[in-house]
């Protein structure tokens, strides 16, 4: 069965394409990320890793992508065996399902926070409740136990995924497309009209506000500082993954949908430039120079930890917005309506592959696998939701949407380098290219992109709590290696936690509840990889018996 889905224009596709990279990650995570990591000294190694990991990344998934869809394959599995001889490569293509499925299911639940926050800054709630006070409520953070289940919470997340489902159930043009067309100009419009409006906030009694460009500048004046830093490098890197959506197996499987001599070089490098716009120029200019003017730096700098964002998202500007009288609620509808479309077009993006894998290999209807990917995203979600404060959630982020893209983009780097080969890759990249790209970058993708993916692996896997050159001594005077609480060693041995049980009091822990979301994650991906199996074992069965 042929599939006849392919984009309807050039404008859709690359505003698709551009939906999936710019989301939450822009608004939320770059400005705490940034702001964690030293502002300007962040900016450095962060276009540097854009250039020589993001930009090549991009281009070789959208070859993997393109060269997949010729010969009807629409996710991963089926594009990773295409690219060589050996049985294993499918397997890793079981990346692209599980970090697809894994993340929508608590990035969903980001994007329903949003929409409920939407509701809730149109009818005023915030004027009369405390964010601070409501946001942990909505959460079930408040309860005494880890496990009592936020009722209005789970609503807000029921109805995102429905509409999710809904949108991916009418197909590329007229779902993902579309969706595409409004939400994209209304969330640059409205980021454009809450930037004016933060950056021209009266500070003429500095007691009170002071001048939101110190926030702007702290974010955007370079500084050289962090290039030596390899904690610096680590959260540069681990934003460009997230924010170009790189890792996940969503950019190959738009990019699959393309005609076979259709360009891709410039729709990944205007797709690639356009969230790095929206990123630094936008998501650098709301949320750290309001919240810089009202409370100043060290606060902000403090309510970033954990590199989330959440915080000030959630918490501080809806409060800061109360000071904007009559245009209170409308900043609020804006910002969340501005999150909540930047989720929507990327968490499309994570359910599309799913469906064509289930359609290509097992051919389920759109519907249908459209349903099952609600189902799947639910009962995964429905852990992140329950158990948040039992620290589920934070399981997703880290393994599925930190870990399992780096280790992805590593394999495929060197799988497309080595083992499809880089003559064959660089034709597959420039083959119908509507711009000339760079020579430059074969020999990037072949050398520099794989080494430096590497070497942000092991950082992440190794990273220390001292910096890097006390640890080294501490490490040549016998004291061991002082691994960090979220480095991937640090995570594993639950590292900084005093007292490591299961149960007290009878009552199941924390770690308790970290441990059995690793284990539901880990047969998540055994699952898929028998999935893969399956497929390709019924497939060889209808080959020799087509043979015979
Ligand atoms: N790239 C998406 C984001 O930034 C996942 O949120």
């Amino acid at each position: 069965m042929k599939t006849k889905e392919s984009w309807g224009t050039r404008v859709g596709l690359v505003l698709a394409v551009a939906g999936n990279a710019v989301g939450l990650g822009n608004f939320l995570r770059f400005p705490a990320q940034a702001s964690q990591n030293g502002g300007g000294a962040f900016i450095i190694p962060y276009l540097i890793a854009f250039l020589l990991m993001g930009f090549p990344l991009l281009y070789i998934e959208w070859a993997i992508g393109r060269h997949g869809g010729k010969s009807n394959h629409h996710s991963t599995p089926g594009m990773f065996d295409v690219l060589g001889k050996s049985r294993v490569l499918k397997y890793i293509g079981v990346f692209g399902l599980f970090s697809n499925l894994t993340i929508a299911a608590y990035y969903c639940y980001i994007e329903s926070w949003t929409l409920s926050y939407v509701f809730h800054s149109i009818i005023g709630t915030f004027q009369q409740i405390a964010p601070t006070d409501f946001f942990p409520n909505y959460l079930g953070i408040h309860e005494a136990s880890l496990f009592s289940l936020p009722k209005e919470a789970f609503f807000w997340f029921v109805l995102t995924l429905a509409l999710n489902v809904w949108i991916l159930s009418r197909g590329l043009v007229k779902g993902i497309e579309l969706i595409a067309k409004i939400g994209m100009p209304l969330l640059i419009l409205f980021g454009i009209i809450l930037a004016i409006r933060g950056l021209s906030l009266d500070n003429s009694n500095p007691g009170v506000v002071q001048s939101p460009w110190i926030g702007l500048n702290f974010v955007w004046e370079p500084n050289f500082s962090g290039l030596t830093n390899p904690t610096t490098w680590l959260a540069a890197a681990g934003q460009i993954f997230f924010t170009l959506s790189l890792g996940m197996g969503s950019i190959h499987c738009y990019a699959s949908y393309v005609k076979e001599k259709q360009d891709i070089a410039l729709n990944a490098s205007s797709a690639g430039w356009m969230n790095e716009f929206v990123e630094v120029l936008l998501g650098g200019s709301i949320l750290i120079p309001i919240a810089t003017a009202y409370l100043g730096l060290a606060a902000v700098q403090e309510s970033t930890a954990g590199g989330s964002g959440f915080a000030l998202g959630f918490l501080t500007l809806p409060t800061l917005f109360n000071n904007w009288g009559w245009f209170a609620p409308i900043a609020g509808a804006m910002w969340f309506g501005l999150l909540f479309f930047a989720g929507i077009t990327s968490s499309m993006a994570m359910g599309q592959p799913l469906m064509a894998f289930m359609n290509d290999e097992y051919k389920i209807s759109r519907q249908r696998s459209a349903i099952l990917f609600g189902l799947a995203t639910f009962l995964l979600g429905f852990i992140c939701v329950w158990l948040y404060p039992g620290g589920s959630f934070d399981e997703f982020d880290f393994w599925t949407g930190t870990f399992s893209l780096v280790t992805f983009a590593l394999l495929e780097s060197l799988v497309f380098a080595y083992i499809f080969g880089i003559d064959k890759g660089w034709k597959e990249i420039t083959d119908g290219a509507d711009i000339t790209v760079p020579n430059i970058f074969k020999f990037v993708i072949k050398y520099v992109t794989p080494i430096f993916i590497l070497l942000v692996f092991v950082g992440a896997v190794i990273k220390p709590s001292t910096d890097w050159l006390t640890a080294i001594n501490y490490l040549f005077s016998g004291k061991g290696w002082p691994f960090a609480t979220d480095s991937v060693i640090g995570v594993i041995f639950h590292v900084g936690i005093d007292k490591y049980v299961w149960f007290e009091n009878g009552e199941p822990t924390r770690e308790f509840v970290k441990d059995a979301t690793r284990v539901l994650l880990l047969l998540t991906f055994f699952g898929f990889s028998f999935l893969v199996y399956k497929a390709w074992k019924k497939k060889n069965s209808t080959k020799i018996r087509g043979a015979n």
